[in-house]
């Protein structure tokens, strides 16, 4: 089947795609060296124009034309996919994008001198289930559009669905264009942070234009008419101001209730939480009375293991730590979570302080968490659980606990990202 996928001048070349690279986009390899084309698939017998250079000379290519189709390409299900850059690997068969996401870990952890032997089967977790995403939205002209960026672009795609998310944060969609549209001026920007909280949607709107009276009553009939939870607003890096706070969201792990700061960290979906959580559970024997949570967020980690450890939970943000601290009082948890405030990357726990505690979970964010490892690999600590959403940071990580002279065990990959390269990981590390 012939398919013309975009016009374009430029250079044209006539490639085949032999492999998918660890970012999602086909690889060719050419007389010339390797071509990078997003959105191909191996087998794909292409005709592109090459659009650039990536570091270290490869060529990037976009697809003119699909002269041939490769056989694990399908048509994708969603109408934006393409040059929206919520998703990347739509148009690939199911066990073909199941095998690549099994296979990622272990490329990472080859260039690291690891075995990649310890990787597990990937856990899938379907689309549709995202119950947290971050919407751009711009106003131009007449039109509000809201959506994701392109890839590597500042444009913005417009959205009239969206696979990966609830169905609760797909109906906000619409209602919520409307009203930023009464908000934005021309030209003007904001970020919407939706999540699907247990009491109710939790709405963040993160932009440079203060809501005069006239918005703000607008803005409140919309949280009553949607019944949303809470809606607040910032400035950019700002304080968030709630503009109507009609129940409190909450978000249970294990016997507490969180109610999270507007625009918090949040794993993207319950299934894949509840995945991350078991795993992170049956790493750590019932023999550990006294765990430490490393990176902690709201406690997703800390209360989900406090029905058998006494957890200290640390994590760098303020306001995170407070709603932390604030569900560690509740009775039910009776003082068996503490929280401490601590940046972990300026200043780390030492291994004489990790030593007083039986297991380690740590959660970094996408960089890893190279100065902390360093001193639990100096540890005496016999478990270490690793949850990363990195597996490039992650593998780093790995090597230095591998060089102190911990094993790796065991490797789960979960797919909490579904058709797009990203990839959550839970490690398991003894000595
Ligand atoms: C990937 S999230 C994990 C949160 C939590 N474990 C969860 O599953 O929801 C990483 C967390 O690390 C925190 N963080 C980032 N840099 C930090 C630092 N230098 N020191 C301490 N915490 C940090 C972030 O605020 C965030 O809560």
């Amino acid at each position: 089947m012939r398919r013309r996928v975009r016009p374009g001048g430029g250079r044209q070349i006539d490639v085949s795609v032999a492999e998918l690279g660890a970012r999602g986009d086909g690889v060719a390899k050419t007389g010339e060296g390797l071509v990078f084309v997003p959105l191909s698939a191996p087998g794909d017998f292409l005709r592109l124009r090459v659009t650039g250079e990536k570091k270290g000379g490869a060529l990037l290519g976009e697809i003119l034309e699909i002269l041939e189709e490769g056989p694990d390409r399908i048509d994708p299900p969603c109408p934006h996919f393409g040059p929206c850059g919520g998703c990347q690997v739509q148009h690939l068969q199911a066990d073909f994008y199941h095998r690549w996401k099994q296979l990622l870990v272990g490329t990472h952890l080859s260039r690291q001198g690891l075995d990649p032997a310890v990787v597990r089967p990937l856990v899938q977790i379907a689309p549709g289930c995202r119950r947290r995403a971050v919407f751009a939205a711009r106003r131009r002209g007449r039109r509000l559009q809201l959506g994701f960026h392109e890839a590597r672009s500042h444009n913005l795609v417009d959205l009239t669905t969206c696979l990966l998310v609830t169905p609760t944060l797909l109906n906000l969609l619409e209602p919520l264009r409307a009203v930023l549209a009464l908000w934005l001026p021309e030209g003007g920007e904001a970020e919407a942070t939706l999540v699907d909280t247990e009491t109710g949607l939790d709405l963040l709107v993160e932009t440079d234009v203060a809501p005069d009276l006239e918005t703000r009553e607008a803005l409140a009939d919309f949280a009553e008419t949607r019944d949303l939870a809470r809606l607040s607003w910032r400035l950019r890096g700002g304080l968030s101001e709630p503009l109507a706070l009609r129940r409190l969201p909450v978000l249970s792990f294990g016997r507490a209730q969180v109610t999270p700061p507007p625009g918090a960290f949040l794993q993207p979906s319950r299934e894949g939480e509840a995945a991350l959580i078991d795993l992170v559970r049956s790493a750590i024997p019932d023999s550990a009375l006294r765990v430490a949570d490393l990176y902690a967020g709201l406690g997703t980690f800390a209360f989900a293991l406090a029905d058998r450890a006494r957890i200290l939970a640390y994590e760098g943000d303020a306001e995170a730590l407070a709603a932390l601290d604030t569900a560690a009082r509740q009775p039910s948890l009776q003082g068996r979570v503490a929280g401490e405030r601590r940046d972990l990357g300026r200043q780390p726990l030492r291994s004489e302080e990790l030593n007083v505690f039986d297991a380690i979970v740590f959660d970094p964010p996408r960089a890893g968490a190279p100065a902390q490892v360093a001193h639990i690999s100096a540890s005496d600590v016999p478990t270490v659980v690793a949850v990363s959403c990195n597996p490039a940071s992650f593998a780093r990580d790995a090597r230095l606990l591998v060089d102190g002279g911990y094993r790796l065990e065991q490797i789960t990959p979960v797919d909490q990202f579904p058709w797009s390269s990203h990839l959550e990981l839970v490690a398991v590390f003894l000595r």
